[in-house]
């Protein structure tokens, strides 16, 4: 304070009575507004305050932890306030870095320049091997670098030579507002005679250290008050239950009933999240009462484990927005604080999407559109399905017509049975047929087999991501639900007081009429008429979509429903005459998320024009597929499905979603960050090649040849083709025995069908 410098009388014993005072009351003041705070803040944590976010490493998520511009990603991407968190080792000469752990194979290349010294010590009792960071002098390290360590994570970084930090650069080069070290491995230091609290004590005065957290009750006792009355707060680590913790020889599980003790030497714990939220077999259990047990003894609580691109329970949908939020936001407790590898996330948990109530108003406006229902968490096309859709907040529900065999239309993902139901292991796998006009591989299709016959299928849910990545959807619920027709669809809908609208989504019809006698433009305009919402004298919308312009020819021939045009391939463009000629028959159009944002190595490399372009002539624009798993996703939305939402709508500006996981996006709908004039970082679309500039390019494999045009000659199509009559044998029943159909397919027999389906059968029984 400058003033000071100017008032001699200020000095010495009476500037000092002047601190204390001042000190006293500044105390006093914060305690009773504490109070007042606490009872009116909706937050429930001990203070009161918003929940702290700790970024482990920076932004590992998406840059090697510890890296430089990991942690000064952080400022970029998350609130204010938000503590970056570095694990402190200690090289041999005592130097002290941000390193993940005192073993330094995983995240650094550690193995390529030094490849002979691996070590091996007793560490936490078991005899490892690696390369200790006690076995370098940190000048050694200046040619190691840091690397992601986990394979889930994109290596795109690591050809950046990200160099190893030392404690104080990251202090003295970000400057942190909030400083948190975690002392993993105090006792191992201190076996090969280093010692951490002398490291601590001797650090220089431009490293402030806000939070010190360790899993060994002696090292806090060690260190003491040492660090002096403004040194950090003590956070005391818990391990897993059965772990033992060194210094009092009990497990960390018994060490949690026994918080008055903690209480002694720390001021917060931070606990792995199944402490507070246990799981089995990956569902959530009700939770514990450890956080609102340790707010009564005083104690901040901090969860650990946040990671976007972790196996959460299933109960969250994939969606890593909807965890925080059952930590910070659930109507017991919130903990004061989280540590993860995706501060943004956390960011917007706190910021955006906490305390909304239930009677949030919509910020921004766009349809949410399901696919096959809320088929990320039942299978698709269900009774399930649909009424989880309308409850999570769909706008819009859709069903993927296909036909039975006697005609009968119903909702279902794909013509093919096998796909979405156990048909492959009920008694009509031997209907299965090869067909060269949908599949090159044999199939079970729904037009050989009566309705009758296909209601005694169990549904299953459909799994995109187990083959490369073994993801699977809601074990639990894999083959619950029940497949409806389309005018149990259309009633289901009708029933609803939130829908806007029905999507009929209408393929193949070609081929239906041509081959098996079968009219699904027909069928559906009978069903819609049965069910009421002939020619728009319901209020509930009615889109027919297809992505066959001659399909949704024939829909506005004989009525008068709203028509969506799907473009199935990726295009950077569409020239004006295809845009004229789309005008003619459609309403709306649907393009992949590709075709707005393409990708390369999933990278986005630009962001096309092509929703500007369609709205310009008031074509509404839809995109689609968005899924909750980080693995759909391209890097540039930091592995989470609201940024991705929040990229396309804020961003690009379209103007509906078509989602497996509607839920995620009818929330983003109410987050209140959207109805600030300055939107925060985690709230701001991402930056089309953003993320690229900071690849490097050794790191990405050559470019791909970029996506075509659209042309006029992709829309125009012949027209339908009349309904042939229907060959009497392709009603079930007995069947030809030649091997050959009446209409030309070629039927395979049992032994090769099975072959063929080898792979499904395989990830049913997986599941
Ligand atoms: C590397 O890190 C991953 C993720 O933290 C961990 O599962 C694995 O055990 C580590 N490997 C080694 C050798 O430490
Ligand atoms: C640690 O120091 C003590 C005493 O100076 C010495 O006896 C011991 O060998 C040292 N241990 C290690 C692992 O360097
Ligand atoms: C730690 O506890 C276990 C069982 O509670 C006991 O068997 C063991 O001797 C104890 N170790 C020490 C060093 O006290
Ligand atoms: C709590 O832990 C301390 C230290 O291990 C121990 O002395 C005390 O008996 C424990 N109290 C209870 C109630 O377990
Ligand atoms: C998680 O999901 C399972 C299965 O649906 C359910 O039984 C459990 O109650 C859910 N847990 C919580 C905390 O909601
Ligand atoms: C939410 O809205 C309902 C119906 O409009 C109303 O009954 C309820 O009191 C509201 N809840 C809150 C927390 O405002
Ligand atoms: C429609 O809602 C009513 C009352 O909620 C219910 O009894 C009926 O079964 C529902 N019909 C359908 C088709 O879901
Ligand atoms: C049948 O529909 C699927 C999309 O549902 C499409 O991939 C396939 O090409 C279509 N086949 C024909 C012959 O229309
Ligand atoms: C719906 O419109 C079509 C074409 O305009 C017409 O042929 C049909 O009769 C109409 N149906 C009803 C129920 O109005
Ligand atoms: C679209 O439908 C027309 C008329 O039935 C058909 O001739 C054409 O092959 C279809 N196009 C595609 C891509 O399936
Ligand atoms: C298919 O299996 C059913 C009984 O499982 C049998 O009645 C029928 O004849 C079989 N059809 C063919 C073509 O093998």
């Amino acid at each position: 304070m400058i003033y000071m410098r100017d008032n001699p009388a200020m000095h010495g014993l009476q500037a000092s009575k002047f601190l204390l005072l001042a000190l006293l009351l500044i105390q006093l003041l914060f305690s009773t507004q504490l109070v007042a705070q606490r009872s009116k803040s909706p937050w429930q944590t001990l203070t009161g305050d918003a929940p702290l976010i700790v970024a482990r490493g920076g932004f590992s998520g998406l840059f090697p932890d510890s890296s430089l511009d990991s942690y000064s990603f952080v400022a970029q991407t998350s609130v204010q306030g938000t503590v970056l968190w570095c694990d402190l080792q200690l090289t041999k000469d005592a130097i002290g870095i941000c390193f993940p752990d005192v073993k330094m194979m995983n995240a650094s290349n550690i193995q390529v320049v030094f490849p002979k010294q691996k070590n091996s010590y007793l560490l936490d009792g078991v005899l490892t091997q690696d390369w200790f960071t006690i076995d370098f002098n940190f000048k050694d390290l200046k040619n190691v670098f840091l690397i992601r360590g986990m394979l889930s994570r994109s290596d795109a970084f690591d050809g950046n030579n990200y160099a190893i930090s030392t404690v104080q650069d990251i202090a003295t080069q970000l400057k942190p507002k909030s400083f948190w070290l975690n002392v993993q491995h105090e006792a191992f230091y201190a076996q090969h005679n280093l010692s951490i609290s002398s490291f601590l004590l001797s650090a220089p005065k431009t490293v402030t250290i806000h939070y010190l957290s360790s899993p060994e009750v002696n090292f806090f006792r060690n260190i003491g008050s040492r660090l002096g009355r403004k040194g950090p707060k003590f956070v005391f680590r818990f391990l897993e239950k059965d772990d033992v913790e060194v210094s009092t020889n009990q497990t960390y599980g018994s060490l949690a009933g026994n918080l008055t003790f903690i209480k002694t030497f720390a001021s917060g714990i931070l606990v792995p999240k199944s402490y507070i939220w246990p799981v089995e077999s990956q569902y959530l259990l009700p939770h514990t009462s450890v956080v609102q047990d340790a707010h009564k003894a005083g104690l901040e609580v901090y969860a650990s484990g946040f990671a976007n691109d972790f196996d959460i329970a299933y109960n969250y949908s994939f969606d890593p927005l909807a965890e925080y939020l059952s930590f910070i936001d659930n109507g017991d407790f919130s903990v004061d604080g989280v540590l993860s590898d995706f501060p943004l996330t956390a960011s917007s948990a706190v910021d955006c999407f906490s305390n909304l109530g239930t009677n949030a108003s919509t910020q921004v406006d766009f349809l949410i559109i399901s696919k096959n229902g809320a088929s990320g968490d039942y299978p698709g096309c269900t009774d399930l399905a649909y009424s989880k859709a309308i409850k999570d907040g769909a706008d819009v529900i859709d069903c993927s017509l296909q036909m039975s065999s006697d005609g009968i239309p119903f909702c279902l993902s794909s013509i093919d049975l096998g796909k979405s139901t156990n048909v492959v292991q009920s008694p009509f796998r031997n209907r299965s047929a090869t067909v060269p006009e949908l599949n090159s591989l044999s199939g079970i299709y729904s037009f050989s087999l009566t309705w009758s016959e296909i209601q005694t299928l169990r549904p299953a849910i459909e799994n995109p991501y187990n083959k490369d990545f073994n993801l699977f959807r809601n074990p639990r619920e894999r083959s619950s639900g029940k497949l409806v027709s389309l005018s149990d669809f259309l009633n289901l809908a009708k029933n609803s007081s939130s829908l806007v609208g029905v999507l009929i989504s209408v393929e193949n019809a070609t081929y239906l009429r041509e081959k098996q006698g079968l009219d699904a433009v027909k069928a559906a305009l009978d069903s819609l008429m049965e069910a009421g919402y002939s020619n728009r004298t319901t209020t509930t919308r009615v889109m027919i979509q297809s992505t066959n312009s001659s399909v949704l020819v024939d829909f506005k021939k004989h009525s008068q429903y709203e028509t969506v045009y799907k473009v199935e391939e990726s295009i950077r463009d569409i020239l004006d005459s295809a845009i004229e000629d789309i005008k003619k028959f459609a309403d709306a159009i649907v393009v992949g998320k590709k075709s707005v944002f393409p990708t390369s190595a999933s990278f986005i490399t630009r962001q096309t024009n092509l929703v500007a372009r369609l709205q310009k002539v008031q074509l509404p624009v839809y995109v689609e597929l968005f899924q909750n798993e980080f693995v759909s996703q391209p890097w540039d939305f930091f592995s989470d499905a609201t940024v991705e939402i929040n990229s396309h709508v804020t961003g690009a500006g379209i103007s509906g979603t078509i989602t497996e996981f509607p839920l995620t996006a009818a929330r983003y709908k109410k987050n209140s960050c959207l109805n600030r004039k300055d939107l925060p970082p985690y709230m701001t679309p991402v930056q089309p090649a953003g993320l690229l500039t900071i690849v490097s390019p050794t790191s990405l494999p050559p470019a791909e040849a970029p996506n075509p045009v659209f042309t006029d000659a992709d829309v125009t199509e012949p027209p339908l083709p009349p309904v042939t009559a229907r060959a009497p044998t392709t009603t079930p029943g007995p069947q030809t025995t030649d091997g050959k159909s009446p209409n030309g397919q070629t039927r395979v027999a049992v032994s090769l069908l099975l072959a063929a389906f080898a792979t499904v059968i395989a990830s049913l029984l997986l599941m």
